[in-house]
C-alpha cells in the first residue's frame, strides 16, 4: 500500500519513521507539489489543494480533530475532495486530557479568581476575595463530542454544577444535558444562568460566530467565556464590548480568526482576556500514528473504523 504524508510545520522525518515501524509493508512518503503517483492513503494536516488530485486516494486521514480546513478547500471548489475518499479525523488521541486539564485551570483560576489576584498583585493590592459559590459557579460545555464530553466530566469532578449542549441529545452521568440548534430555545434554556461557557464545537458555516452579543447576553452577568475550539466561532467586536459593558468578566481564548494573531490585534491589550497560541490540546506525534495505522489496517483489511467525517455536515 501506499501512503503519502503532508505536515510541513513538523519533522516530517520523525513522523515518517514512525509510520514506517508501525505500518511495515506500507510504502510512505513525503508529498511535494506536483506529485502526481497514485497513493491508497494521505495522512495530512492543512494540506493545499493540490494534494487531493493524486490518483487512487481511498482514505484521507487528517492529524487533528477539527476538519474545518480541508472542508474549505471542498466549499470554495465543490468536488475537491474525491468522490472515492472518506476523510477520517482524530479521535481523542490524548488530546481529551489535554483539553480537560486545560479547561479544569481555567475554571478553578476564574472560581477562585487568580485573575483578579494577579491583576492586584500587578498594582500591588492586597485585598481578599471571596471565591465564587461552587454551587451558582455553572459551567455550560457547548460540543458534547470526543472532546467536549470528557471536559464536561473533568469540570463536573471540580465539585461545579456543569451543563452541556450539542445537536443530538446526550447521556452523560453527572451533567444536565441540552440539544437542538444553535438558535432555539433549548440553546437559550442551556445558556441561561451559565456563569462560565466552554467552546468545542466544530468550525461549520452552522456554528460560525455562535460566540456573539446574543450568546453573550442570555448568559449570568459577568460570566466568563473560554473558547478552545475555533477563532471563526467568535465575534470578535462583541467579545471586547461584552467586556467593556460588564456582560463579560474575563475571557480565555486559545485559536483566533487570524493565526498568529497580530501584534497590533487589540485583543493583547485587553488585560481580562488571555491568550495562548492554538496550544490547548496538541496533536501527539505517537498517539495519533497509532491511531492511524491501526484504522489504515483495518480498512486495509475490509473492515469500518470510525471518526469518519460527514462532509455535508461539516464535521
Ligand atoms: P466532535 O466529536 O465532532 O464533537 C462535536 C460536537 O459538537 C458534537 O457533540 C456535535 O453534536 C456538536 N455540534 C456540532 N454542530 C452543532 C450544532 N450546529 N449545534 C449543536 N451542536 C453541534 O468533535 P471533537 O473531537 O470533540 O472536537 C471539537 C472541536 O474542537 C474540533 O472540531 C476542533 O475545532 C476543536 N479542537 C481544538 C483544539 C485546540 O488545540 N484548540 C484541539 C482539538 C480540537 P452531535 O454529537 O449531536 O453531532
Ligand atoms: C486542533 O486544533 C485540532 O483540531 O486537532
Amino acid at each position: 500500500m501506499k501512503i503519502i504524508f503532508w505536515f510541513p510545520q513538523t519533522d516530517a522525518s520523525a513522523w515518517l519513521h514512525g509510520l514506517a515501524r508501525a505500518l511495515p509493508d506500507a510504502a510512505l512518503r513525503e508529498w511535494q507539489p506536483g506529485d502526481t503517483d497514485p497513493a491508497d492513503y494521505a495522512v495530512v494536516w492543512h494540506p493545499p489543494r493540490e494534494l487531493f488530485g493524486v490518483p487512487g486516494l481511498r482514505a484521507i486521514f487528517n492529524l487533528g480533530a477539527g476538519v474545518d480546513a480541508i472542508l474549505a478547500h471542498e466549499h470554495e471548489r465543490p468536488g475537491t475532495l474525491p468522490g472515492t475518499a472518506m476523510l477520517v479525523r482524530l479521535e481523542d488521541s490524548g488530546m481529551g486530557r489535554q483539553m480537560s486539564e486545560y479547561v479544569q485551570h481555567a475554571v478553578l483560576r476564574y472560581l477562585r479568581r487568580f485573575d483578579e489576584y494577579a491583576l492586584a498583585q500587578a498594582r500591588r493590592e492586597w485585598h481578599v476575595l471571596a471565591p465564587h459559590p461552587h454551587e451558582t459557579f455553572t459551567v455550560g460545555v457547548l460540543g458534547l463530542g470526543v472532546l467536549g464530553a470528557q471536559v464536561a466530566q473533568a469540570v463536573a469532578a471540580l465539585g461545579v454544577p456543569v451543563r452541556g449542549f450539542s445537536r443530538s441529545m446526550k447521556t452523560i452521568e453527572g451533567i444536565e444535558t441540552y440539544s437542538g440548534e444553535l438558535h432555539g430555545e433549548q440553546f437559550d434554556a442551556f445558556l441561561d444562568g451559565v456563569k462560565l461557557l466552554v467552546n468545542l464545537l466544530p468550525a461549520t458555516p452552522d456554528t460560525e460566530s455562535v460566540l456573539n452579543a446574543r450568546t453573550f447576553g442570555k448568559l449570568s452577568r459577568g460570566a466568563y467565556l473560554v473558547n478552545v475550539a475555533r477563532g471563526t466561532h467568535l465575534d470578535e467586536q462583541d467579545l471586547l464590548d461584552a467586556l467593556a459593558s460588564g456582560t463579560l468578566a474575563a475571557a480565555t481564548l486559545d485559536v483566533f480568526r487570524e493565526e498568529p494573531l497580530a501584534p497590533d490585534h487589540p485583543f493583547w491589550r485587553e488585560p481580562r482576556i488571555t491568550i495562548t497560541p492554538h496550544s490547548s490540546a496538541l496533536t501527539l506525534r505517537d498517539e495519533a500514528i497509532s491511531q492511524v495505522a491501526d484504522k489504515i489496517g483495518a480498512l486495509a483489511r475490509g473492515e469500518t473504523v470510525s471518526g469518519v467525517v460527514h462532509v455535508g455536515r461539516g464535521y
